[in-house]
Formats: structure tokens, C-alpha cells, sequence
């Protein structure tokens, strides 16, 4: 495993600790979104979806609303504290996830998808981690099929650096810039232990994000600019340009 995937595992653990119960005290809230984003993503197959692969599933809500609808749903989460909170909730709805607890970029699958999502940053690892999860994506995709893909805009979140926020009870953030690497980086502080957790992911242009597609002979097919958020309100603007959005969505087809 990459280092900066390493150290980004350290952080999502810590997070899960500190911002679990902000979730779950918000899930109908939670699901309703996840809900709305599965519907999003669903209306750009033209043909009966069978099965779907979520890549780094966090607490499984996403994979979990997929299920609820019908669809056969596997996901894959390094975190085995997530994958476990996961595996349990869906079991407990009577839901029937596959959550698969390993690093994408070395497990093994033995089938196909239609739909293959990575949600909340495409970027964990290094710029070469990136080409490879591009590439075994690719290698996993039915011929019909395509991958749906957040990614962070490099313009928006360079300026963002600097912001700090109260995220829930003692924790509070910040978010940075490595304008070398053009990683946006994410500080979870618990104020009331002094305790730093940061993660780092990297942002695209989407030139770049094309040259990974077509060097694996894959190619953009559809474009969505994702929303900004106003920090004095804030208020997410859902309707934002490619240029200062917050993320960007692209829809990946062989
Ligand atoms: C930014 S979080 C997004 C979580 C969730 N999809 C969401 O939108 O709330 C990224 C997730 O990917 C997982 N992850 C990171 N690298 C991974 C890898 N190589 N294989 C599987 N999961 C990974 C992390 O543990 C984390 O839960």
C-alpha cells in the first residue's frame, strides 16, 4: 500500500471514531441523500444495471441505498472498523451487501460491473495509485457498463485553503493546499485532546483525469459540475461552473 493511502487510512479510522454518531444521528437525512445520488447515477445506464461496485464505501450508506432499490451491490473499504459498521447495519436492514474489507488496488474480484462508483474525492493515493485504480477499474468494467467518478477541482479548493469549521461536539477542521503536489488537505483537530488527523486528496484537472481514461482506453463521455459551498452561510450552492465548483463528476465508458 502506498504511503499517502497508509497515512489516509489512519485518518478515515480516527474520523469514523469521532463523526459516527453525527451520522447516525443524521441518517434519515443521510439516507434520503444517498438515496437521490443513487437515482443521479442510475439514469446514465440505458440498459437493465445487473451488478454495481462501490470503491471505498465509508460507512456503507451509499452501497446500502443501491441494495434497497434491488441491485446487486459489492463495495470495497480498506477500513475494517467501516467495513464491519457496514457489513452489520446492512444485515440489520435486511439489506444484502457484499462489503469486501481490503485495498482495492489488491484484491482479486472474479466478475464484471455496470456501474463502478468512487464518491467524496478521487484521489487518496499518489497521481500513479490514481492511474492504477483508472486502469483495474477499467479491467473490472462490463462492455455496456461505466464508472461514475468525484473529483476535487484544483481550482476550488486552492483557494479554500485556510478555512476552519466546527464539524461536531469537540471536533473542528481545516482545509489546506499543497500547491506541489495540488493535494487539498483536510485537518480534523479534537479540541478538547489536541489530536490532529489529516487527510490529503489529490485534485484534477480534467485534462488530466482524460489522459488517465485514454491511456487505458477509456473515454469521457459525460460532464457534471457539482455544487460550492458558501462558508459564512454555510450553504452548499448546488448549481456551480466546471471552473469553481466543488467537485466535479465524470461518467467513464470503454
Ligand atoms: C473520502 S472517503 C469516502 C467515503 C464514502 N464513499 C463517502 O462518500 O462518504 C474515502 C473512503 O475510501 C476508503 N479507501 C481509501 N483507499 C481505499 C482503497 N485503496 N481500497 C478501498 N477503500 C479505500 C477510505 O477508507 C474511505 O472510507
Amino acid at each position: 500500500m502506498s504511503n499517502k493511502i497508509e497515512k489516509n487510512k489512519v485518518f478515515y479510522q480516527k474520523q469514523f471514531d469521532w463523526y459516527k454518531d453525527c451520522y447516525l444521528e443524521n441518517e434519515s437525512v443521510m439516507k434520503a441523500a444517498c438515496d437521490s445520488i443513487s437515482d443521479r447515477i442510475l439514469s446514465f445506464a440505458n440498459f437493465d444495471v445487473d451488478s454495481i461496485l462501490e470503491i471505498g464505501s465509508g460507512m456503507g450508506f451509499q452501497a446500502m441505498s443501491f441494495s434497497k432499490k434491488g441491485y446487486l451491490v459489492e463495495a470495497v473499504e480498506i477500513v475494517g472498523e467501516l467495513c464491519d459498521f457496514a457489513s452489520k447495519r446492512s444485515e440489520e436492514q435486511g439489506l444484502n451487501v457484499n462489503f469486501i474489507n481490503d485495498d482495492f488496488l489488491k484484491h482479486q474480484f472474479d466478475k464484471k460491473y455496470d456501474v463502478i462508483y468512487y464518491l467524496d474525492g478521487f484521489g487518496v493515493g499518489s497521481d500513479s495509485d490514481q492511474k492504477s485504480f483508472i486502469r483495474k477499474m477499467g479491467e473490472l468494467l462490463s462492455d455496456r457498463g461505466f464508472i461514475y467518478l468525484e473529483v476535487y477541482n484544483p481550482l476550488y479548493w486552492s483557494k479554500t485553503a485556510g478555512v476552519t469549521m466546527q464539524i461536531y461536539g469537540d471536533i473542528s477542521r481545516e482545509y489546506g493546499y499543497d500547491l506541489n503536489e495540488n493535494r487539498m488537505i483536510d485537518s480534523w483537530k479534537n479540541d478538547s485532546t489536541g489530536d490532529v488527523k489529516t487527510q490529503s486528496l489529490g485534485c484534477y484537472t480534467l485534462n488530466q483525469i482524460e489522459k488517465m481514461c485514454k491511456d487505458n482506453g477509456l473515454k469521457i463521455s459525460e460532464i457534471i459540475p457539482g455544487g460550492k459551498m458558501n462558508y459564512e452561510t454555510m450553504e452548499l450552492i448546488e448549481n456551480a461552473t466546471l471552473e469553481d465548483c466543488m467537485s466535479y463528476f465524470v461518467i467513464i465508458k470503454k
